[in-house]
């Protein structure tokens, strides 16, 4: 489809979305990683672009189809490098929205060589990977806007509105893991979006494309937004 949004409310603007899982290599041939498609991070691009924006992807393996002159790409896979990459980019942006579902633990070590199979049980040792929305939210400059991402299964709203004030955020979008037709993989969602000023709006079930629109009305709304 086509950028069928007329508006162009986000000219000017310079727009980070990081999107899509992270890989994280075991060995040679494994990784850990987690159901994300990156579709409402495409949607939001998306919707960016339409609307004026200049918009430069972090982008985790996904499988999608993207059109690589609508965006400025950086395809990473670990968590380390999908920060190193929005670190990079983000002293100049406007707006950076942190759609990806970064893998919190990475192996501790990565083996050389493919692991083999043993008689016994194995374990992996996991570290604690970079948290990339903190780490860049300690250097937020005024007039910056960050949107995060939360996708939770139980006490939905205390956890995102923790997640808001400690990342630094000013919109924070909660995803229910326990919502029907809604989240990973799927073409719709239904999210509920708080802001730092302590707004709340719930975006009913519709489609990826719709909730992306309303993210960018949402970012409008913001204080800093000027
Ligand atoms: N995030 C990030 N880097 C990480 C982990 C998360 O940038 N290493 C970002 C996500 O992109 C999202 C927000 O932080 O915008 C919240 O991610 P989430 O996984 O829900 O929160 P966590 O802080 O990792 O807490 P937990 O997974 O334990 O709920
Ligand atoms: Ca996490």
């Amino acid at each position: 489809e086509k950028f069928f949004n007329q508006k162009s409310d986000f000219r000017g603007k310079k727009v980070l979305i990081t999107m899509g899982p992270t890989q994280e290599a075991i060995d040679p041939v494994r990784f850990i990683s987690n159901h994300s498609s990156g579709k409402m991070g495409l949607a939001i691009a998306k919707a960016f672009k339409g609307r004026g924006a200049e918009v430069f992807l972090v982008l985790g393996p996904v499988f999608l189809q993207i059109n690589p002159g609508d965006f400025s790409i950086t395809a990473v896979k670990s968590a380390d490098e999908m920060y190193e990459a929005a670190n990079k980019l983000h002293p100049k942006m406007d707006i950076c929205v942190f759609s990806a579902a970064v893998a919190d633990y990475a192996p501790a070590q990565i083996a050389p060589e493919k692991i083999k199979k043993q008689d016994s049980e194995m374990s992996i040792l996991l570290k604690k990977n970079v948290d990339i929305a903190f780490e860049l939210g300690k250097s937020k400059r005024p007039g910056q806007i960050h949107v995060g991402f939360a996708l939770e299964t139980e006490r939905e709203e205390l956890h995102a509105k923790a997640k808001l004030d400690k990342k630094n955020f000013d919109l924070i979008v909660l995803n229910s893991a326990r919502e029907e037709g809604a989240g990973f993989q799927h073409d719709t969602n239904r999210v509920k979006i708080f802001s730092r000023d302590g707004r709340m709006i719930d975006s009913g079930l519709v489609s990826k494309t719709e909730v992306g629109e309303l993210i960018l009305d949402e970012v409008k709304k913001t204080p800093v937004w000027i």
